[in-house]
């Protein structure tokens, strides 16, 4: 009867966290939402959902912590560096659109703060005249931190002086900040992936979905591949983290092409 009344308060704060943050934790793997539920749970000492629930219908600010600690933003510039050369090798020095009019277009999907997005351009530059990164979070509060462009330099390790000197300004404060001809080549944009039509269709060359399927259910996943699959161009290439395998139905749409960098190509379904 406990059991059955605290699964009832489980689903009620997934139903609460639905309604005020558009965030469905049904999407996400149920053992990581309630060890994150479970962390908020602990700052109050208290180990039933049923009194979480109470707390989070009385005290209005603890929704924004939950939601905090549900999406994780741990990024940085050039994450696994070694992925970046082989996009470079692999899909820039391969897929380069022929006319100078042919624009590449890469999608940037829980970009987090923006680090990711912002070392795809710095690559792209080197490649191409006409391209554009668009970047997607459900994490308003990163995706202002990611306009606003300011990092720690003490956060850079992987850039190099070079690119610190040709794409940031320092501000002072330890602090750089994204120069307008970096930043003006990144879109970021909140969007829930799971919300209606927000991966354009053939749409995209180069599609970075790096270190956000781990936390969704293997069905999501397989939902997340298909309209990925969807919103990329022929030939063009998925780039997963370091932790995550294309796994189930969704290998039949991937050829993957490198498998410690876990880039996929897609595969031109004939009918
Ligand atoms: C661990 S970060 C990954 C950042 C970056 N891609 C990287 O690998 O360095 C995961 C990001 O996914 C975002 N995220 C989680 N669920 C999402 C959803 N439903 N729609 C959009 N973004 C989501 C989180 O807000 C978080 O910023």
């Amino acid at each position: 009867m406990v059991e059955q009344e605290e699964q009832e308060a489980f689903q009620k704060i997934l139903s609460f966290i639905l309604a005020k943050k558009d965030f469905n934790g049904e999407f996400y793997k149920a053992k990581y939402i309630q060890r994150r539920v479970m962390a908020r749970m602990r700052v109050y000492g208290i180990s039933h959902y049923n009194d979480y629930l109470k707390i989070l219908f009385n005290d209005s600010e603890e929704i924004q912590h939950l939601f905090e600690r549900l999406t994780i933003h741990v990024t940085e510039f050039f994450r696994d560096p070694s992925v970046y050369t082989a996009i470079e090798t692999l899909v820039f020095n391969s897929l380069k659109p022929d006319g100078r009019n042919d624009h590449f277009k890469i999608l940037s999907v829980g970009c987090s703060t923006g680090e990711e997005a912002y070392s795809i351009a710095i690559l792209a530059l080197k490649y191409f005249k006409f391209f554009k990164v668009h970047a997607i979070d459900i994490d308003p509060q990163s995706v202002q931190f990611a306009l606003n462009g300011e990092y720690q330099l003490s956060a850079t390790r992987n850039l190099t002086k070079i690119q610190i000197q040709n794409w940031f300004q320092e501000i002072g404060s330890g602090k750089i900040k994204v120069l307008p001809k970096l930043a003006r080549r990144v879109e970021f944009q909140i969007q829930n992936i799971f919300s209606l039509n927000v991966f354009e269709l053939n749409a995209y060359n180069l599609i970075l979905c790096r270190n956000v399927l781990i936390y969704l259910t293997q069905d999501k996943q397989q939902w997340l591949f298909k309209a990925l699959h969807e919103s990329l161009k022929d030939n063009g290439v998925l780039v997963l983290g370091n932790t995550e395998t294309m796994m189930g139905p969704a290998r039949q749409l991937f050829i993957c092409i490198d498998t410690s960098n876990r880039l996929y190509q897609k595969t031109i379904m004939i009918n």
